[in-house]
């Protein structure tokens, strides 16, 4: 019994086969580009870029890089979470659950969550949703191993994609947000992003999130900050793609990596250090900019929090807390919470 997808008008609908398709909307809402969001951030008297933009190709290279650095503990503890999860998340999972997944993350992750779902229900369903069409390459690698995995793919913001999910029929969803992406927000944003998610959710529908948790200073800035300088490629790597898509002359050499673990406000910060009194010019955003020697460009906030802080958010923002899973460092935190 489920209801038609006529709410959902505002898609269309890429038919691959019986058990792949992806809907997009037919005209990308009001977003600004590239090239008019770093004119703005450039322009401020504190400069910054924005981190979604850290995910070109190359950018998404270097990210799954660091994933497998020694130093950055937050993939591989979050899987090891999961891995534990195989017998306690099916108490969750009563009658049959669809994967929602915010952000067509890790595959490894993903196919954890995928093979507890596979030995409990007949049918399994996965739904990524993610602005960014790399989801078409990884459901086809998914499908390879999965042999009745039905992939339905929304190509949209994941405010986007939650409405259209709720709009779309009475399947319950299991939906997760996972490798501490949250804590990218600021608090506020946070707060709203949550709220949004909680009223999106149908009443059966659970909601895992994975966050980094606060630990000791020297860990966390070598995570953001590792030995072999992957962090500082990842970090710098935004410079060239503005060169490369914006026709911009930042000089790579005159920048430097900087990530400070700030304890007061509970993030690492990161930034691209100018190391030079230089101007750069970036002709596709009608922009000449001048920087100062040591002067900073934020790059990226990622919150850390506590488990008290957890709780707190998650009443304040109206769900409720079903489980709490950590690892034995209780480094990092899995949380599931159902909307009432
Ligand atoms: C993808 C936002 C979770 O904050 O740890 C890793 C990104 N930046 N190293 C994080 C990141 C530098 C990552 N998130």
């Amino acid at each position: 019994m489920s209801k038609t997808i006529q709410k959902n008008i505002h898609y269309k609908k890429y038919y691959v086969d019986s058990k792949l398709q992806y809907f997009k909307p037919h005209s990308t809402k009001i977003e600004k580009s590239f090239a008019d969001e770093i004119s703005f951030s450039l322009n401020q008297p504190l400069k910054f870029i924005s981190p979604k933009f850290f995910y070109d190709k190359k950018g998404s290279e270097l990210f799954e890089q660091i994933c497998n650095l020694s130093e950055y503990y937050p993939t591989r503890t979050e899987i090891n979470i999961l891995k534990k999860l195989k017998d306690e998340l099916p108490l969750y999972l009563v009658d049959s659950f669809r994967l929602v997944e915010l952000g067509s993350g890790s595959s490894i992750k993903t196919r954890l969550i995928l093979d507890i779902l596979n030995r409990i229900q007949e049918k399994i369903e996965y739904f990524p949703i993610d602005i960014s069409e790399i989801l078409t390459e990884s459901s086809a690698l998914l499908q390879q191993d999965y042999d009745d995995l039905h992939i339905t793919g929304i190509i949209d913001t994941y405010q986007g994609g939650l409405e259209f999910l709720s709009n779309y029929d009475d399947q319950k969803n299991l939906i997760v947000f996972l490798g501490s992406s949250f804590g990218n927000f600021t608090s506020n944003d946070g707060k709203e992003f949550l709220k949004k998610i909680h009223s999106t959710m149908k009443d059966d529908d659970i909601f895992l999130i994975g966050l980094d948790l606060v630990k000791n200073k020297t860990i966390l800035e070598n995570a953001y900050d590792d030995s072999q300088g992957i962090t500082a490629k990842f970090n710098l790597n935004i410079l060239s793609r503005i060169n490369d898509e914006l026709d911009a002359d930042f000089n790579l050499n005159y920048f430097s990596h900087h990530a400070i673990y700030n304890e007061h406000d509970q993030r690492i910060e990161m930034y691209l250090k100018s190391l030079i009194d230089q101007s750069v010019s970036i002709k596709k955003a009608n922009i000449s900019l001048m920087l100062k020697k040591n002067e900073l460009i934020h790059t990226e906030h990622s919150h850390k929090y506590t488990l008290s802080q957890i709780r707190e958010l998650m009443h304040q923002t109206g769900f409720n807390i079903k489980n709490t899973w950590l690892d034995e460092n209780n480094y990092f935190a899995l949380t599931l919470v159902s909307k009432n």
